[in-house]
C-alpha cells in the first residue's frame, strides 16, 4: 500500500491497423493510488474498455507513458498482478462453476495445488456460491454468472481489479445488492479497483473518485473526489442529499459529454 497503482502520461490509446493508427483516447494523465476505488464514467464508444484493455496489456499503447504497481503492463500481467471482469461473463459453458474459477490457474500454468488449500471455497463462500460447483454456466442464474466471473478474477489474488460493466446486464436489485459485497470485498482486500458503468448512480455509490471520459475527441473531461461527501471507508446512503446532488451533477456533465 502506499504506491501508485497505475499511472499514466500523455498517454495515446487506440487501435492500429496496419500502418494506420486511430486514436480513441489522447492525452490520459492518470494516477490512482493504491487502494482506490475509482469509477470510471462515459458515453458508448469513448474508449472505456480500450483503457482497462490498455492497462491488462491486452493492447499496446499508442505513444506515451504507463506503468503499472511500478513496472510496465506487460510485466504486471505476467506476475498477475492484474484481474479483469469483462463486459459480459465470459464464462466457458461447458466448463462447471468450479472449473471456471479454476481457470485462470490452469491458464496460467499454476495447477490447482499450487493455490492455497481452501482458497477457492473461500472465495466460492465470500461471493455466496457454495453450493453451486458443479453446476453448468447455463444452470445458474446471470446474477450468479457475474459472481462466478468475478471468482474467477480474485482466484490469482491480483492487486489491481479493472471491472467493464460488470452488473451491466442485471437488474437493479441483484445490481445493488452485489454492489454492496463488492464494497465488502474492497474494504476486505484492499485492492485497488477501477470500475467502469454506464449507470451515474453505481459510479457515485461505489467510487471514491469519478473520472468522466467525453468522446470526438476522447479525453477525460473531469475527476472528481467524493470522499468529502462520505465515510472515512467510502460507506454512503444511496438517499443522502449530498449523493443524490452528485448524481445529479455527473448527469448534467454526461448529458454535456454526450
Ligand atoms: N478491436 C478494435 N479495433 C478497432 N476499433 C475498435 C476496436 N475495439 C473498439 N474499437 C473502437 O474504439 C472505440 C472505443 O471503444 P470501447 O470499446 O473502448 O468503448 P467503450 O467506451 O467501452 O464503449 P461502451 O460503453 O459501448 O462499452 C469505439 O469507437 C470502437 O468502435
Ligand atoms: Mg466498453
Amino acid at each position: 500500500m502506499g504506491g501508485t497503482a497505475v499511472d499514466a502520461d500523455s498517454l495515446q490509446i487506440g487501435y492500429r491497423n496496419g500502418r494506420d493508427a486511430v486514436t480513441v483516447l489522447s492525452d490520459v494523465d492518470l494516477s490512482v493510488p493504491q487502494g482506490e476505488f475509482l469509477t470510471i464514467l462515459g458515453p458508448s464508444g469513448c474508449g472505456k474498455s480500450t483503457l482497462l484493455r490498455v492497462i491488462a496489456n491486452l493492447l499496446d499503447p499508442l505513444g506515451g507513458r504507463i506503468t503499472v504497481l511500478g513496472s510496465t503492463p506487460e510485466a504486471a500481467r505476467r506476475a498477475r498482478k492484474t484481474g479483469f471482469v469483462f463486459q459480459d461473463a465470459t464464462l466457458l459453458p461447458w466448463r462447471t462453476v468450479l472449473k471456471n474459477i479454476h481457470l485462470p490457474a490452469v491458464v496460467g500454468g499454476a495447477l490447482s495445488k499450487d493455490l492455497p488449500p481452501g482458497r477457492i471455497e473461500d472465495i466460492m463462500a465470500l461471493l455466496g456460491l457454495s453450493g453451486l460447483e458443479n453446476r453448468y454456466p447455463s444452470q445458474i442464474s446471470g446474477g450468479q454468472r457475474q459472481r462466478v466471473a468475478i471468482a474467477r478474477a480474485l482466484v490469482d489474488e491480483p492487486e489491481i481489479l479493472l471491472m467493464d460493466e460488470p452488473f451491466g446486464a442485471l437488474d437493479e436489485f441483484t445490481r445493488d445488492r452485489l454492489n454492496d459485497e463488492l464494497l465488502s470485498i474492497w474494504r476486505d482486500t484492499g485492492k485497488t479497483i477501477l470500475f467502469v458503468t454506464h449507470s451515474i448512480e453505481e459510479a457515485v455509490y461505489l467510487g471514491q473518485r469519478i473520472m468522466l471520459l467525453g468522446a470526438n475527441p476522447g479525453c477525460i473531461l473531469n475527476t472528481r473526489d467524493l470522499r468529502p461527501i462520505k465515510s472515512a471507508d467510502n460507506r454512503c446512503r444511496r438517499e443522502d442529499p449530498a449523493i443524490v446532488a452528485e448524481i445529479a451533477a455527473q448527469r448534467r456533465m454526461l448529458a454535456e459529454a454526450t
